[in-house]
This record gives structure tokens, C-alpha cells and sequence, in this order.
């Protein structure tokens, strides 16, 4: 056996190679710099860009935006389904379970390599994937629309073609299309989330596509590790803290009090950024401009505050989960929805992964070190 490399929670250990993004020099989708995505694409170029490996041309882009508005309307089955359930569930277990259900309704997804490693299966997977990830770009967004408006007592709405996917994404929750200044930073907040190497519920879509498992079932399996608060689940916990501290003036207080009960503080901290995330820094832009707007500029200004507390205290810097958190709220979104809107886009990097597992696959499956009871004999049960 070769020698032994412990490192809990896998950290600092390359458990794979990825041709999608890298963290190494500031975050890189497929070579471009992250901060250029943001400044010059939309959110379905980036998508396109990480399930494909390259920028769309303008046809190429056309088309598949023309197959994603094709691909939104959801199952009759499905939504008498989010109807059924009983209130107060939360919206990442809904994403989860709609997604394991869509697999049922996708006729395509029927003919999943039953052998895939028979010949020219590899290929197959590779395109069904892709045809997946598209259907659940466009029906994980129709489906968490949906949701939202029968927890509110509304019918859902049917998809408008024509939209971009962040402004087609407010018109299903709302019947409404807001204005160019809230599409563009939601549009910009979904290319930030949408890749980042090997976090965790990137890694548990790897993991599960290296048993040969299928598409839905890496989807489904990196909702749940998403839903996680040290992961996805952080930026809904922005504004309670927030409000919570109430005033610049009693941050110091509320964050001295947290950290001596060593409470974590939520959109702060990264296993791999240790002098600050860049997504953070983007678009913290985008959240301060809509603050400005709304003429709310208190919570950006105690966000100031932590942020100053938390680099000269602790050496701890925010994660995009840090201004997400705000922006969101200032688009008038409510809290349950921000988790699973980070899963509208991350949808697209985990499919990405499970594409670039599929072309070099090996089964995930590393060692355990012992550290359970020595050898001991088996007591039958009448002497125990
Ligand atoms: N608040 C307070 N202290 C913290 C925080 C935090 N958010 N993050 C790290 N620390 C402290 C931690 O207590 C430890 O201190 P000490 O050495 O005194 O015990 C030190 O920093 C190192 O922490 P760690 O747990 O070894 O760091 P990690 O690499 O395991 O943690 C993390 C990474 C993201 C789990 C952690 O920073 C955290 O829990 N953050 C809050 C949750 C969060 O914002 N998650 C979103 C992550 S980014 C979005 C995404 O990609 O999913």
C-alpha cells in the first residue's frame, strides 16, 4: 500500500483535475478571468462557456436559449405535486425532491445507458448529460417560481420566451419583469455562483457520477450537500445577522459576543481564500449600487462595519454568500429563496464536473484510518 496522506476534510489535497475553473490566481472559468465574465457575459453565456468549453457565438447562444425556453415548462405531474405538500417545507428539500421527480418525466432520460460501459456509451452519457443540464437550468428555476407563488396562495406562471434566464426567473416568481439595474445584478450574481472547482456539493455530483450513476442522481445529491449552512446555506443568514446588530454603532458588541461563544459568523471565512474572495469584492458593487437605489444604504453601511471587525480581529475575510445575502434582499426576495437560487446556477458547474467525469473517470473512493476498538473476539449473545 502506498504511504499514508491524512488530511481532515481533504484539506489542501488535489483529489482530481479540472479543465472548468481554478481558484489558483483569482477565480477562472475555463481561462477568463471571473471579474470579465462578470463585467462583459450574461448568465446563460457563462453556462454555455462551462457545460460546453467555450464562449457561444451569437447562433450558438440563440439556440440555447431557444432550447431552454423550450425546456421550462414543468410537468402537470410535478406541480400538482408542489400543491400536495404540506406547508412549511423547506425550499432546498422541495428543489431536491422536484429534481429526483423530473428524471421521471424526462422521456430521454429513459434511455440513460443501462450498460454505460458498453461501446460508444462514454459519448452518450456525455451528450445526455448535457441535454440534462439543460433541462434542469431552465425547470429548477420554473420549479422554485412555482413553489413560491403556491406558498403565497398564487398559480403559478407560465414561462415568457424571449427573457433572459435572471429576468425570466423574476417574471415566473412575479408576473413582472424588474428593472435593468436588478436583472443585471441578479444575471451577475448567478455567473459568480455558477463554478468553483472542487467545493462540496461539486465534489458529491463527482463522487456519485464516479459509480456510474446517472446526472439527476449528482444533481440531487449536490443539493443536499449545498443546503449545508458551512456551505450554500450561509448567505441566508446575512440579514438576521444584520438585523440583529441593528446599528454600525453595535457591531463591535454583537460580534465580540459571537466570537466568545465561538459562533460562527455566516458569509465570512473560506477553506481556500484566506485573503479574501474576489466574487465577494464584485459584487459587493452590485449590492451597494441597489442599496443606493433603494435608498437603504444602513445595512451596507453595517456591513462595513463587520467586515473592518472581522479582518482586524480575526484575519477573516467575506465569501460572495457575504453580499449575496443583501443583494438578494434587496431585490425583494425572501430568505427561503436564496439558497436554492445559489443552486439555479450552480446547476451548471456541477453538470459541467459530471461531463469532465464521465471523459476520465475512476471510482472516488479513498481510505479510512482506524482509530475504532483493537482486535477483539465475538461474544455470542447469551454470554453478553
Ligand atoms: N466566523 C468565525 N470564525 C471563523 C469563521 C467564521 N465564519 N470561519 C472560520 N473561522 C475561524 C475558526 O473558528 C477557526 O478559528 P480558530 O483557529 O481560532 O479555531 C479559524 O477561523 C479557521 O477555521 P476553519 O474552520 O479551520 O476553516 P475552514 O477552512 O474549515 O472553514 C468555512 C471554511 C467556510 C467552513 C468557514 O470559514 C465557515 O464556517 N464559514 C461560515 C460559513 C460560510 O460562510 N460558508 C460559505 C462558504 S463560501 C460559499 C461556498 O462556496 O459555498
Amino acid at each position: 500500500m502506498s504511504s499514508e496522506v491524512y488530511a481532515p476534510g481533504l484539506e489542501g489535497i488535489i483529489a482530481g483535475e479540472t479543465a472548468i475553473s481554478t481558484v489558483e490566481g483569482g477565480l477562472r472559468y475555463r481561462g477568463y478571468p471571473i471579474a470579465e465574465l462578470a463585467e462583459n457575459t450574461q448568465y446563460e453565456e457563462v453556462a454555455y462557456l462551462l457545460l460546453y468549453g467555450e464562449l457561444p457565438t451569437r447562433r450558438e447562444l440563440e439556440s440555447f436559449r431557444r432550447r431552454l425556453d423550450e425546456a421550462r415548462l414543468l410537468p402537470g405531474e410535478l406541480v400538482r405535486f408542489l400543491r400536495s405538500l404540506p406547508p412549511g417545507i423547506p425550499y432546498m428539500d422541495v428543489m431536491r425532491t422536484a429534481v429526483s421527480m423530473l428524471a421521471h418525466f424526462d422521456l430521454g432520460y429513459r434511455s440513460w445507458p443501462s450498460e454505460p460501459t458498453a461501446a460508444g456509451a462514454l459519448e452518450r452519457c456525455i451528450q445526455s448529460t448535457r441535454r440534462i443540464a439543460e433541462r434542469l437550468l431552465a425547470q429548477m428555476a420554473s420549479c422554485l417560481a412555482a413553489y413560491y407563488r403556491l406558498c403565497r396562495g398564487l398559480e403559478p406562471l407560465s414561462p415568457r420566451s424571449g427573457l433572459s434566464h435572471a429576468a425570466q426567473f423574476f417574471y415566473q416568481l412575479n408576473g413582472e419583469v424588474p428593472d435593468e439595474l436588478a436583472v443585471r445584478a441578479c444575471d451577475v450574481s448567478l455567473i459568480l455562483y455558477a463554478e468553483h472547482e472542487f467545493n462540496a456539493s461539486t465534489f458529491t455530483a463527482r463522487v456519485i457520477t464516479s459509480t456510474m450513476s446517472d446526472p439527476y442522481s449528482a444533481v440531487v445529491g449536490a443539493l443536499g450537500a449545498l443546503k449545508g449552512p458551512l456551505h450554500g446555506g450561509a448567505n441566508e443568514h446575512v440579514m438576521p445577522l444584520l438585523r440583529r446588530i441593528g446599528s454600525p454603532e453595535r457591531v463591535e458588541t454583537v460580534l465580540q459576543e459571537m466570537l466568545a461563544r465561538k459562533e460562527r459568523v455566516m458569509g465570512f471565512g473560506h477553506r481556500v481564500y484566506k485573503t479574501g474572495d474576489l466574487r465577494a469584492r464584485i459584487l459587493t458593487q452590485w449590492a451597494k449600487r441597489l442599496a443606493e437605489q433603494r435608498g437603504e444604504t444602513l445595512w451596507e453601511d453595517i456591513a462595513q462595519r463587520v467586515e473592518d471587525y472581522l479582518r482586524q480581529q480575526k484575519n477573516l475575510y467575506p465569501n460572495l454568500d457575504w453580499p449575496a445575502g443583501r443583494l438578494y434582499y434587496y431585490l425583494g426576495l425572501p430568505m427561503e429563496l436564496y439558497t436554492p437560487i445559489f443552486a439555479l446556477s450552480r446547476v451548471a458547474g456541477w453538470c459541467a464536473h459530471v461531463v469532465e467525469q464521465w471523459q476520465a473517470n475512476r471510482l472516488i473512493r479513498p481510505r479510512a484510518r482506524y482509530i475504532g476498538p483493537p482486535l477483539r473476539p465475538v461474544v455470542p449473545l447469551e454470554a453478553r
